[in-house]
């Protein structure tokens, strides 16, 4: 078994870095003396109770000292001669000062002409974004790892729901793909090529019993290719897997680590299904948006309409599967013509113009907190009204959901045309506006583009590298 001694062969969230994530997360640029104040109340995003408390000293110094790579008993397993984490993590201490530096004077650099420079409210901090995006784009190098065939490895399924997971998969492996690593010792994260969906759709075959839906398979398939690259190579255990992560759409994803929670412990799995009451871990985890793509597409057709031309409140159509839409449709199916929730579309109705002609979209959780439709409604211009618990909603360590989203809980659905008409129209337009403004990030390209949707999820990941960095 890997991996699961606890032995640190890493630091987490040292001062500088804590700030980092955190000038991130924050709207307000602050000013450096504010830092002291920022640290100490930062210790719910640390991700290792054995990390040193962080003293409330800002200091950069500890992120450019490369003493603490001095002590070598690991040198040992680093087989390839050009292996340096050193300079891994120098590139990357320039990177957090750039991001930093960025904040401190609201401005931002980059080496190009830049197409698009983010800003406005839609940001959690613009300036700390667009820095860190174009750090990325500049230093970020993602190996992803060769080992494993097809049809589970190397695979995925590129359209209908589970889409962006065969379509993540497809990208980083191909020439053209952003962010590669050309050797892995430049590597700053590492990829493991697997579909979930893939190995649901192939080894889970056939089902006759309720005891081939047993998670056993699927575990031990992943625990076996850990194991395999682990042994093959240096890079696992000298992070005990924190720079390793996955990604997938399908519902059964987050039990992979549901065998062996310590070797997943630092592991970060980029899932649709972000449900924390499920044990999605929003500082280690990144949150996937689902996206529905039919056969041979990238999205759907635009249909939007102006703000003016959506005679619809409210539009919702889908199974009533899960809690949530069973009590949506207890209250609203087949009942309003303003809001208009149905569990079948009727045949004369075409549900992408619908959501083109719709004010707000509802997106409440099915059997899963995930749903293709948040990215529907952007894509159509329009706002989404999420409604669910616990679901940690995509990329939100960088957009402020709440400027171009409604959130209903639960227990408001029977005042759901009551909230919805409560909302200004002057308010309403600006959220539309918004919806356009932050569609460039669902968008998927192929290949990839700056600030597309597999930018914002090589970003989140980017992200949490940030927040550790590798040492003996
Ligand atoms: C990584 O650690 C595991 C278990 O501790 C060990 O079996 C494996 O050989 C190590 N890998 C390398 C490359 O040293
Ligand atoms: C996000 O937007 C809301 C208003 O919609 C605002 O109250 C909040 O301060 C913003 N949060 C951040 C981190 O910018
Ligand atoms: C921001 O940076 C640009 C060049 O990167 C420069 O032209 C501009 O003057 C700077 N603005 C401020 C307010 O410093
Ligand atoms: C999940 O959501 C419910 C209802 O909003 C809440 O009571 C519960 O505390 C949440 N659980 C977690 C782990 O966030
Ligand atoms: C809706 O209409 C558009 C344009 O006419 C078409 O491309 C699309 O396939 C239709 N969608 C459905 C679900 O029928
Ligand atoms: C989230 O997880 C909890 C705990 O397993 C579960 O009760 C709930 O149904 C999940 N939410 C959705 C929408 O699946």
């Amino acid at each position: 078994m890997v991996g699961t001694s606890s032995c640190h062969l890493f630091s987490l969230l040292i001062p500088a870095l804590l700030l980092l994530l955190l000038v991130i997360l924050s709207s307000s640029p602050f000013s450096s003396h504010q830092f002291p104040q920022v640290l100490t109340s930062f210790s719910p995003f640390r991700r290792d109770d054995t990390a040193p408390t962080p003293s409330p000293h800002v200091s950069l110094d500890g992120v450019s000292s490369t003493s603490m790579y001095k002590s070598s008993k690991h040198k040992a397993a680093v087989i390839k001669k050009k292996s340096n984490p050193e300079m891994i993590e120098e590139d990357l201490a320039k990177a957090r000062a750039a991001i930093l530096k960025a904040v401190r004077l609201q401005n931002s650099t980059s080496d190009k002409e830049e197409i698009f420079v983010p800003r406005g409210s839609i940001y959690r901090n613009a300036y700390a974004f667009y820095q860190s995006h174009a750090e990325m784009v500049k230093r970020f190098k993602v190996w992803t790892y060769r080992e494993g065939e097809p049809p589970l490895f190397h695979n995925g399924p590129l359209n209908n729901i589970y889409a962006i997971e065969g379509q993540f998969i497809d990208e980083m492996d191909s020439n053209r793909g952003p962010c590669r690593a050309r050797h892995p010792d430049e590597a700053h994260v590492f990829f493991l090529p697997l579909s979930v969906t893939g190995v649901i759709h192939y080894v889970y075959k056939p089902i006759t019993t309720v005891k081939d839906y047993s998670r056993d398979r699927l575990r031990r398939l992943v625990t076996d290719y850990i194991d395999i690259v682990a042994t093959k190579y240096p890079y696992w255990n000298r992070s005990n897997g924190a720079d390793h992560f996955m990604v997938s759409c399908h519902d059964w994803a987050p039990e992979v680590s549901g065998a062996n929670p310590e070797l997943f412990k630092h592991f970060i799995r980029v899932l649709c299904n972000a449900n924390t009451s499920e044990g999605f871990r929003p500082k280690i985890d990144v949150s996937l948006p689902e996206i529905y793509l039919p056969f041979g597409k990238l999205g759907p057709p635009d249909l939007s309409k102006s703000p003016d031309h959506r005679p619809v409140l409210a539009f919702f159509a889908g199974s009533p599967h899960g809690y949530i839409r069973k009590v949506l449709m207890d209250y609203w199916k087949d009942k309003d013509s303003e809001v208009q929730v149905y569990a079948r579309l009727p045949k004369t109705l075409n549900y992408t113009k619908m959501m083109g002609q719709s004010k707000f979209c509802l997106c409440p959780s099915g059997f899963e907190v995930a749903s293709p439709r948040e990215v529907e409604a952007i894509y159509a211009g329009c706002v989404p009204v999420v409604i669910s618990d616990n679901y940690t909603l995509p990329f939100s360590d960088v957009l402020n959901w709440s400027q171009f989203s409604v959130q209903i809980p639960v227990g408001k659905i029977p005042e759901i045309k009551t909230i919805l008409q409560g909302i200004p129209e002057s308010k309403y337009l600006k959220m539309y506006k918004r919806v356009k403004r932050v569609r460039r990030h669902f968008e998927l390209n192929r290949p990839s583009k700056p600030f597309d949707v597999i930018h914002m999820v090589l970003h989140s990941v980017w992200l949490r590298r940030l927040n550790f960095r590798l040492s003996p």
